[in-house]
């Protein structure tokens, strides 16, 4: 077994993928100057081939047992669903644990394709529950659909289904407690997430809230007990008091969980980013071998070099807001 221990001796099961760095929506805080380019991808993006031997040779030979499959938006990807099915049947005779994280916007159509590939987990963004805003957030006008693909994968019993949402002071701070009562009402996992610095938004000091300051607004609300989450859980989880469904925060910035990381990511393009802060000069692009001929020992040695270089806690947040980095979207999140 290769497995990916990086330098501080921290183990890598979790590998999350970028599918292609387009999306159909332009959120303020991640694809906000990108044209909208749906139905295709990038030329330097890896084939399903590729991400399939990739996903193999992880799974099979490196002790990863988790993938989330993300992008820009996964489901504008040509061919997603022959690409779900080939997945599918992989995990069928090497089960491991397999999640989505999408806009919502064309989730409903692939639920099923979703269901029957094994899927256990499902991520959806929604940064707001009012349509005006929504679509100021987002660039489009689909709320309501969204909310309508929660309603149909709630229905198709995945294990895990969970509303990712950055908060933006100014912009859907005030929401937060809206938030909590979704929650409750659908009995569903919302995840605040604190708002991140990239080379392409808008971030400063004003428009960040930290983790601390949103679960003082709800609490004016809503009693929330601590819930004991799974030593790599991103996040810290409450119970809403009395009602279902559970709150978490995800802290990047005022708290980060560098310690426990077992995180790797490929991005679109086919670039190893043994953290979501790398440089470039910390990655290590495998496209390259994967089209050149290159041995498993080979890609085993480039991903080893990529967590050599992995720090032990990442920069902080003004020092990431600076250039140089890759954009959300081809990372994936
Ligand atoms: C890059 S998106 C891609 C997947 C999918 N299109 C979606 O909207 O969820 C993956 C996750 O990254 C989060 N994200 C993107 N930019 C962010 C930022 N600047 N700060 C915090 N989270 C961010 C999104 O909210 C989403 O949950």
């Amino acid at each position: 077994m290769n497995e990916l221990i990086d330098r501080h001796g921290r183990t890598h099961t979790y590998l999350r993928i970028s599918l292609t760095d387009h999306c159909n929506l332009h959120c303020l805080y991640c694809n906000p100057l990108l044209p909208n380019t749906v139905g295709s991808r990038r030329k330097d993006s890896l084939s399903f081939d590729e991400v399939l031997r990739l996903i193999r040779f992880f799974i099979l030979e490196c002790g990863v047992t988790k993938i989330r499959l993300t992008g820009g938006e996964l489901f504008v990807r040509k061919g997603i669903t022959g690409f779900l099915k080939t997945l599918g049947e992989f995990k069928r005779d090497h089960p491991f644990m397999l999640g989505v994280t999408t806009n919502g916007t064309l989730l409903r159509q692939h639920c099923a394709v979703l269901k029957s590939s094994g899927v256990d987990a499902v991520n959806i963004s929604v940064d707001s529950l009012r349509e005006d805003r929504y679509e100021k957030i987002t660039g489009q006008d689909g709320l309501k659909e969204v909310l309508e693909a929660i309603s149909v994968v709630q229905s198709a019993e995945f294990e895990s289904i969970k509303i990712n949402t950055v908060v933006m002071r100014g912009v859907n701070d005030d929401e937060l407690a809206e938030f909590a009562a979704f929650a409750a009402e659908k009995n569903l996992h919302v995840r605040f997430i604190e708002y991140m610095p990239f080379p392409n938004n808008a971030w400063d000091r004003q428009s960040f809230m930290s983790w601390r300051d949103m679960k003082r607004r709800i609490q004016e609300k809503y009693e929330l007990i601590p819930k004991i989450s799974d030593v790599h859980a991103v996040g810290k989880e409450y119970l809403i008091g009395g009602q279902k469904g559970i709150i978490g925060f995800i802290t990047p910035v005022s708290e980060h969980f560098c310690g426990s990381c077992n995180r790797l990511r490929l991005t679109a393009s086919g670039r190893i980013k043994a953290c979501l802060f790398s440089l470039p000069e910390q990655e290590f692009d495998v496209a390259p071998l994967l089209r050149g001929g290159g041995t498993e020992k080979e890609i085993h040695a480039g991903i080893l070099a990529a967590l050599g270089m992995k720090w032990k806690v990442h920069p902080p947040a003004e020092q990431l807001a600076a250039g140089g980095r890759s954009t959300m979207t081809g990372i994936g999140g």
